[in-house]
């Protein structure tokens, strides 16, 4: 018998986690799978409606794999895989592709800017992208889908797009709620604190498998504010790039702002960044020391993801069949 609630996630495989990804959501991912039956799958296919080197894009995944491992999820208490290892998703993408309008997939934002920005490769797969999100969603009937706000509208046509074949053809698809995860701190950029860490902004931006020196330095050059009072105090209004490195190092370190105020009062700056880039590296090394391990140990990596593929293939053909039969395809 399994009665807890079921919660799946695709992330993209970019393979550079950063800081800001780590000290949000993904920090309390642990906690979750230990509450929910979590599925977790590397979203290779929604990956390639951007062009991607073919060696970089199998290395992203694997390393994306190794990290998430590193990061406390336990393969034995959740089910990790790689989307194009589990074909229903396509399959199902194809079907909700006919329950799905053009003049839905025209407003959605993530598309319009997409499509921007690649102005060279609008692709087919970049405006249908959001219904093989639905499918991989659907296709695992799950409660809840943790979801950032960027993700919040693909959530919404995914379950516009449930209601509508359920309309049709009485109760196939569970409608998936958005679960609003904890998101921990929302770390900013270290060199423009107005925006968000994003690997887009490297500089700006600690990666997890980055080397301690290479994150101090980045943390030593971090910008501080410039007004007159020079000291270590949390007010994210006018101070910040400094809110931002004690938001950081209380995530590191579990003190309270209180604490740290305490802490530097009356030292500047000076000693203060140091000491966040130090508390950073502490709090990263063994996620980079493990996935270190776990890479050089591909034969486990393996038996993760295609346990996890098999695992998840269960499931998804289940309701696969089930819409199959549904729509009328002559059962073979
Ligand atoms: N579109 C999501 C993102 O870019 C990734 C994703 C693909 C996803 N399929 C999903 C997220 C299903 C949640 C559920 O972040």
């Amino acid at each position: 018998m399994n009665e807890k609630k079921t919660m799946l996630s695709g992330i993209q495989p970019s393979g550079d986690l950063h800081l800001g990804n780590y000290l949000g959501p993904l920090r309390h991912w642990p906690e979750m799978i230990e509450s929910y039956d979590c599925f977790f799958f590397m979203a290779d296919m929604h990956t390639i409606t951007v062009r991607q080197d073919p060696a970089q894009l199998r290395k992203r995944t694997l390393t994306q794999i190794a990290q998430y491992i590193a990061c406390g999820l336990d393969p034995e208490k959740c089910t990790i895989f790689v989307q194009s290892h589990v074909p229903a998703h396509a399959q199902l993408g194809w079907v909700l592709d006919c329950y799905t309008m053009f003049g839905e997939l025209s407003r959605m934002t993530q598309f319009k800017d997409k499509s921007a920005k690649h102005a060279e490769n609008i692709n087919a797969g970049l405006f249908t992208y959001p219904v093989l999100m639905a499918a991989d969603i659907l296709i695992y009937q799950p409660d809840y889908v943790p979801v950032g706000e960027d993700q919040r509208q693909h959530v919404e046509i995914c379950r516009d797009i449930a209601e509508r074949f359920n309309g049709i053809y009485g109760d196939v698809f569970r409608v998936p709620e958005p679960y609003i995860a904890k998101v921990g701190a929302r770390i900013k950029s270290l060199n423009a604190p107005d925006a968000k860490m994003s690997k887009s902004m490297p500089e700006g931006c600690v990666f997890l498998m980055e080397k301690p020196e290479d994150i101090m330095r980045k943390f030593k050059r971090a910008v501080t504010d410039s007004d007159t009072e020079r000291c270590v105090r949390y007010a994210p209004e006018e101070k910040p790039g400094v809110s931002n490195l004690v938001q950081i190092y209380a995530a590191a370190t579990g003190k309270s702002f209180e604490e740290i105020e305490a802490e530097f009062d009356g030292q500047g700056y000076g000693k203060f960044k140091p000491a966040v880039g130090e508390a950073v590296v502490e709090t990263l090394r063994p996620i980079r020391e493990k996935t270190e391990r776990l890479l050089a140990d591909k034969a486990y990596l393996e038996g993760v993801y295609r346990a996890g593929a098999e695992k998840a293939g269960y499931a998804a053909e289940k309701t696969l069949r089930k819409v199959y039969k549904k729509i009328g395809f002559l059962p073979r």
